[in-house]
């Protein structure tokens, strides 16, 4: 049993989508998280750089006496979680596009995946997609523009709409029956791309799979918090408080922090 809290970073405000089914699936835990919005997009940094915000991220939630953490952002994920787990002594648990799912559940053999520049180069979603979807057509989009959007509060605005209409348009024409989200911060999109697509197509992301794996994680390692108290939250940003509060509601308290 370990009352320590969880500690879950991003590149910016999107992993709050991650934090939000981490919240709902294990009420009791507490929680801290970074939203490094001074530094986002990670998307097109290279891997060397995701990797060492990363490691900023990672201290910080250790020095804050964090029992796991989660890395709630694809491009960190998949560019640094391999450095993580081999220089600190705290289980990490990552999130990657939910491409497997997708290409076992196709019917028109064709999927939609929207994602960082970072992470569709990187060594693991190439491997991931290999190994469970070379028998399929992918169609892969950089999301370019989407998270710098959403990180200056123009989440529903024009851009936004004709941004998604034009990488939705090649998708849409390979006749994609499954939209495989790769960003934490794509889950705000939904409404959106739900107005944008043929009623057949189905959107997934990972973000109640990673909230699930946190809980078998927590109880393999005996760290799960069994005591039933009202939880402590803490939210850091580095950016605008304004735009994280906009996505969390007003029920939460926000600090800003320079990290
Ligand atoms: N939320 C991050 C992800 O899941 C966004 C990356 C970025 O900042 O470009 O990939």
């Amino acid at each position: 049993m370990s009352n320590k809290p969880i500690g879950i970073f991003d590149s910016g405000v999107g992993g709050t989508s991650i934090w939000k089914e981490v919240h709902q699936l294990l009420p009791n835990e507490n929680t801290i998280y970074l939203s490094d919005s001074s530094n986002a997009p990670y998307g097109p940094k290279g891997k060397e750089k995701i990797t060492a915000l990363s490691i900023k991220n990672t201290e910080l939630l250790l020095k804050k006496g964090c029992k796991l953490i989660i890395v709630a952002c694809n491009t960190a994920t998949t560019n640094s979680i391999d450095y993580l787990r081999e220089n600190y002594n705290v289980p990490f648990i990552g999130i990657e596009p939910a491409i497997k799912p997708a290409a076992l559940n196709t019917t028109t053999n064709a999927v939609g995946i929207l994602a960082t520049k970072g992470t569709l180069s990187s060594a693991l979603f190439s491997h991931t997609s290999g190994r469970f979807a070379s028998h399929i057509k992918i169609v892969e989009q950089e999301g370019e523009g989407i998270v710098e959007l959403i990180e200056s509060g123009k989440l529903y605005s024009n851009e936004m709409e004709s941004l998604l209409s034009t990488y939705l348009k090649p998708m849409v024409k390979a006749n994609i029956d499954y939209l495989v989200l790769g960003c934490t911060h794509y889950p705000y999109l939904i409404p959106i791309l739900e107005e944008l697509l043929p009623d057949h197509v189905k959107i997934i992301d990972s973000g109640e799979a990673v909230a699930r794996q946190t809980k078998v994680i927590l109880e393999q390692n005996g760290l799960k918090n069994t005591k039933i108290f009202i939880p402590r939250t803490e939210f850091y940003t580095n950016g605008s408080v304004k735009v994280m509060q906009s996505l969390l509601g007003e029920k939460f308290k926000i600090d800003l922090l320079d990290f």
